[in-house]
């Protein structure tokens, strides 16, 4: 090879190494995560509004190169939930990650919500997109381990198995609406007071 030839190729072979290596190490953190027996502290006191924040500032890059219109609206004074910090975090940066993937171009929208359900006695997240969509055959599957319709581009399938089962742990529920080419809608309900689901603490 010849030496100009070699400096013209050199960065983008380097380039091309980073990225698979980053792909690489997605992979890996996605399947430990996956395998990891669950020994996290689930009696912490969370506001899931912080969450979102720490979250956010972990995906501010690729949000920003996502969409030029993304929007945040996180109700006040919103009751605290019991659960862990960190995987509730995980459950945010899948989600997110996910709207950012599914959209074509930075003019499609992300909105990003919280809000207290006094009927469910909840506090519920939203992420909306404006992107691709999931068809309804899918929409099912979507929770499934090893489930991805982006294994080309390096999509594990893992993001949402993991998601739905700390949802699960935690009590709360994680559900999908999706319309193909209009966008997604995920949503996150968690019980603000969980012993109410068994009844255990029901006075009246
Ligand atoms: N917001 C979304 N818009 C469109 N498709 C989505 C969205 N979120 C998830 N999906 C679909 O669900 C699949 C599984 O998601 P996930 O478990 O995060 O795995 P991965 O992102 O590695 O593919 C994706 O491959 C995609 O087909
Ligand atoms: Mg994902």
């Amino acid at each position: 090879m010849m030496y100009s030839e070699m400096k013209e190729n050199i960065p983008k072979l380097f380039s091309g190494i980073l990225e698979g290596s980053e792909r690489i190490r997605q992979i890996v953190a996605d399947l430990k995560d996956y395998v990891r027996p669950d020994t996290s502290d689930l009696t912490q006191s969370v506001n899931l509004n912080s969450v979102i924040h720490s979250a956010l500032s972990l995906l501010s890059n690729m949000v920003r190169k996502s969409t030029d219109r993304f929007s945040l609206d996180l109700e006040k004074d919103l009751p605290s939930v019991k659960g862990n910090f960190q995987r509730l975090e995980q459950v945010v940066i899948n989600l997110v990650q996910n709207a950012c993937q599914a959209l074509p171009d930075r003019k499609k929208a992300i909105r990003v919500s919280t809000r207290w359900d006094e009927v469910n006695g909840s506090v519920v997240l939203q992420v909306q997109d404006e992107g691709v969509g999931i068809p309804p055959e899918n929409l099912t599957r979507i929770t499934d381990p090893f489930f991805s319709t982006r294994h080309d581009s390096g999509g594990v399938g893992l993001g949402l198995a993991i998601s739905s089962r700390i949802i699960k742990e935690q009590g709360g529920t994680l559900n999908f609406a999706s319309e193909p080419g209009i966008g997604t809608k995920a949503e996150v309900f968690l019980p603000v007071n969980r012993s109410l689901k068994t009844g255990k603490e029901v006075t009246r």
